[in-house]
């Protein structure tokens, strides 16, 4: 009766999920942080968050995928009918994320031709606004202008690319393209570090990443970074893992495979920072500067500060320029065509339609949506929207999502017993320790500290925003957002399921009895 698509290997799933994991969290988040958070001693509080929050729940997120053997909504739904919405909610914030996701990528395709002899000058930052549209008389924040074709365009080949994948399929579609970028992401990544760290000055730029600064590890803010970091980097509580956990073989080894893709991930996220920071130390020398004052993160690392060191290259500054902009495309392509199946699969469960039909209606919905991003007011809704989601958006759902499995429904027992009966790791103590208490709290404390910030005002403005409009803008923007998103994945579960995909689930009936 199950005729549910497949990966072919176990290879092919995960290099996809790695895929989905490293994306432009790992290049332009990741070194910023771990530098402002310690340095080298930001590794302590990392290394934990890792072992007690980012793999434990990656096992949970892959055990509930690969048991209930459905997109995320489809999953929550065979773990207890009343927490479909979760599902839900985690696969609308991801349809809001692809959508700015993708431009984001439509600006590194064109930075990879602007990087061909370096087409942004000298004034690295002024060309940045020039090429979105943002004029010096200015579009504000939240008015939108007209389209900006180089961003449009580019924008139109990213849609057509993943949706062309998704609609092979996964194993046609997904794991071939992840075959493909993820080897190439690498070997470009290693050829860009390599190069990196013989520059001149990449020793200082090293040092400043390295250098612990045990004094700030018993900061909270620092611990809150690390989770946050954590989160984003391993596509948690993105619905990303639990639909992608559900093509897998029905012998897989859970465990065994989340440990892959967080130390995979996790090596990654280290080799940019080497990259990053070896590359900054070159810039500041030639500058003369300290390297504090070249670090950034985010859009002005990538499109800004990058842009610099690709002009002052001692050589070959095209094929460097042009090969960083690639591995940012195929980062980010891989990432995106994994948020998009969340929707994907979502809609053709729920309304029982082929792939075929969800790709083009969740597909369509999203490329209409992310036109948004292509106009002249689009950086300020894309900065909004980031920002929003980088603070709150995933580690919320996460916080919720391990109380409703661990605490509301109880269900840290079975999913143990699941992962165990597959994998060769066995779960014990530290698993449940982690996913029970431990998580719960730091989140909690995290999202604590969010809010209080952000709802008494108290919120620091020097946050990397763009100058111009104010935090209101955002936390407004985003709260819509995220409201939005969780009232419509309300909404979504007022449209019944087709019987025959709850009766399928194997041990739902066993289950319900033990809540
Ligand atoms: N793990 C991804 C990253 O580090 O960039 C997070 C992500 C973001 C995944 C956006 C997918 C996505 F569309």
């Amino acid at each position: 009766m199950e005729n549910r698509a497949q990966w072919g290997t176990r290879l092919g799933f995960i290099l996809a999920a790695v895929g989905s994991a490293v994306g432009l969290g790992n290049i332009w988040r990741f070194p910023a942080t771990a530098y402002e958070s310690g340095g080298g001693a930001f590794f302590i509080p990392y290394l934990i968050a890792l072992l007690t929050a980012g793999i434990p729940l990656l096992i949970m997120e892959f055990s509930l995928g690969h048991k209930h053997r459905g997109s995320a909504p489809l999953t929550f739904t065979r773990l207890n009918k009343k927490t479909e919405w979760l599902g839900w909610w985690a696969v609308f914030v991801s349809f809001v994320i692809s959508t700015y996701y993708a431009a984001i990528i439509a600006w590194a395709i064109m930075y990879s031709y602007f990087a061909i002899g370096q087409k942004w000058g000298a004034d690295t930052e002024t060309f940045l606004y020039d090429f979105l549209g943002i004029t010096a008389e200015g579009v504000g924040p939240g008015k939108t202008g007209v389209f900006v074709p180089e961003v449009l365009i580019p924008l139109l080949i990213v849609w057509a690319v993943v949706l062309f994948v998704l609609f092979k399929g996964v194993r046609k579609g997904i794991e071939i393209a992840n075959r493909i970028f993820i080897p190439a992401l690498v070997v470009i990544f290693l050829i860009i570090v390599v190069r990196a760290v013989t520059l001149e000055g990449a020793g200082a730029g090293l040092t400043a990443f390295f250098t612990p600064d045990f004094s700030q590890i018993l900061e909270p803010t620092v611990w809150v970074a690390a989770y946050g970091q954590i989160f984003f980097s391993l596509s948690i509580a993105f619905a990303i893992m639990i639909t992608y956990s559900s093509y897998l073989d029905k012998k897989s080894d859970i465990t065994g495979n989340a440990f892959i893709v967080g130390f995979g991930n996790s090596s990654f996220e280290l080799l940019a920072g080497i990259g990053v920071f070896a590359a900054l130390g070159y810039l500041a020398g030639q500058m003369g500067e300290p390297v504090q004052e070249v670090v950034a993160g985010g859009v002005g690392l990538a499109f800004v500060i990058f842009p610099l060191i690709i002009n002052e290259f001692p050589g070959m500054n095209g094929l460097f320029g042009f090969l960083f902009f690639a591995s940012l495309v195929l980062a980010g392509m891989s990432s995106l065509i994994s948020i998009v199946e969340t929707y994907v699969a979502g809609f053709s469960e729920k309304f029982n339609i082929s792939r075929s039909k969800a790709v083009l209606l969740g597909g369509g919905l999203a490329t209409l949506v992310s036109l948004l991003f292509a106009t002249q007011g689009g950086l300020f809704f894309l900065d909004a929207a980031d920002y929003f989601i980088n603070q709150f958006g995933v580690a919320f759902i996460g916080l919720v999502e391990v109380v409703v499995v661990v605490w509301v429904l109880r269900k840290l027992g079975n999913i143990q017993e699941h992962a165990n009966s597959v994998s060769s790791i066995k779960l014990g103590g530290w698993w449940k320790a982690s996913l029970g208490v431990i998580t719960p709290i730091v989140l909690g404390y995290m999202m604590f500290g969010l809010f209080k910030q952000n709802i008494l005002g108290l919120h620091d403005t020097d946050n990397g925003n763009y100058e111009g409009y104010s935090d209101a803008f955002i936390l407004y923007g985003g709260w819509a957002v995220a409201a939005g998103a969780l009232i419509f994945g309300l909404l979504f579960t007022l449209k019944k399921w087709n019987p025959e995909l709850l009766g399928q689930s194997s041990d739902t009936s066993k289950e319900d009895k033990a809540v």
